[in-house]
């Protein structure tokens, strides 16, 4: 039984961020479904594929070229389902503000890199891929804090607005 039914069968479909906590789950699921025929793992550091569905590419946001290359894979094919489930909260170099007073260009820009301008940079280029005679879906994870309905407690604003400019 496969829950992408409504998209068809032998899909192909592209996950970035496939080293992340959520991209791998993405891609150890669609691997055991049935209705998948081959899947791209994309990421910046190496993802190592452990099932012959799985292709890999090295993506980096700071490499538009990098972006160009994985959106060549099995070109005179469509694909059925991009999911993009790369994004920063924090990294080694920088931690989420508890307070405005924190906020640091650097940091900004780094988080606006990853989480808005990394996915439209994968709509540029992964948009014109998709089935055109049936459904397809692009997919990219924003985050319930990004929403202005959530937006009591404060802090996170680098990875908040950078979440409801994603939306946008
Ligand atoms: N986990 C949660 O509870 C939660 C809640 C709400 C929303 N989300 C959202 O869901 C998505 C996935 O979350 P997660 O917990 O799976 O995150 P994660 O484990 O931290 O994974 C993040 C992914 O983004 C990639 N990435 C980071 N910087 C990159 C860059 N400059 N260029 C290309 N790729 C880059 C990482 O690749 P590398 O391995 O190369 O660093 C990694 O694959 C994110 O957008 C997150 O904001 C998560």
């Amino acid at each position: 039984m496969s829950h992408l039914e409504p998209l068809g069968s032998r899909l192909n479909v592209v996950v970035f961020g496939a080293t992340g906590g959520i991209g791998r789950a993405f891609v150890e699921a669609l691997q055991a479904d049935p209705a998948v025929e081959n899947v791209l793992a994309c990421s910046r550091s190496v993802f190592h594929a452990v099932d012959e569905k799985v292709d890999v590419a090295s993506v980096s946001f700071g490499d538009e070229d990098s972006i160009i290359a994985a959106a060549q894979w099995r070109q005179d094919e469509p694909l059925d389902l991009v999911i993009v489930a790369t994004g920063l909260l924090h990294s080694d170099q920088m931690r989420p503000e508890k307070s405005w007073q924190e906020l640091d260009a650097d940091n900004l820009f780094e988080t606006f890199k990853v989480n808005t301008i990394g996915p439209a940079l994968i709509a540029k280029h992964f948009l014109p891929r998709l089935r055109k005679d049936g459904p397809s879906v692009f997919a990219a994870l924003s985050a319930r804090v990004g929403s202005i309905s959530d937006n009591q407690l404060g802090g996170w604003h680098g990875y908040r607005v950078s979440k409801a400019a994603l939306i946008c």
